[in-house]
């Protein structure tokens, strides 16, 4: 596991960038906040742009991931859950849904910040881990239906010798 683990925060890290953000459009984002306190969306900014994403990085935001998310979106994504067969009006979507995989780090950074329709909030969460949660989705993405090709040259070659053995 931690091998590939390895392999997967390699992917990661090249694909983890800052884009611009996508504006956020749930219900959400338009709530005026209570009085006397910061709106998260202001907040939001200055938690941006997500720190580099090292394997230690990583390793927390699989913690969090497999005791926060997988309850709902399941521990490999496919929101294969208990909890998931409850929200029948909004269901809870595999994360490997194509429209998700398209979605832009920060927006997904947003989803767990603000949280997204039917799905809760988790401010709580401090922001580096946060972003950490968003390069574990990223690379739970990259880790189901991959292809040989899309692995690193070098790590080819040693997952063919290792698959041959
Ligand atoms: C209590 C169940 C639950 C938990 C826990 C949960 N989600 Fe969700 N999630 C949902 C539901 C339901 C939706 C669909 C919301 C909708 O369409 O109304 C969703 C949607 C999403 C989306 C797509 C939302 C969009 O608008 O683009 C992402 C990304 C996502 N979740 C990531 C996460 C991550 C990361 C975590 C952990 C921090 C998490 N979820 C925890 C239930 C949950």
């Amino acid at each position: 596991m931690k091998r590939a683990l390895f392999a997967i925060a390699w992917l990661t890290v090249g694909c983890l960038r800052a884009p611009a953000s996508e504006s956020g459009q749930d219900e959400a984002v338009s709530r005026a906040p209570p009085a006397g306190t910061v709106p998260r969306e202001r907040a939001l900014e200055r938690e941006r742009p997500a720190p580099a994403i090292t394997l230690a990085l990583l390793e927390k935001g699989r913690h969090r991931y497999d005791s926060v998310c997988a309850t709902c979106h399941g521990l490999t994504g496919e929101a294969d859950t208990l909890a998931a067969q409850g929200f029948t009006r909004r269901p809870v979507p595999p994360l490997h849904e194509p429209k998700l995989k398209e979605k832009s780090d920060d927006r997904v950074f947003e989803v767990i910040t603000l949280g997204s329709g039917a799905m809760p909030a988790f401010p709580e969460i401090p922001a580096d881990e946060r972003w950490a949660v968003v390069g574990y989705v990223r690379a739970l993405q990259l880790s189901q239906r991959a292809r040989l090709e899309d692995a690193p040259p070098e790590m080819q070659a040693r997952l063919k010798a290792e698959a041959g053995r």
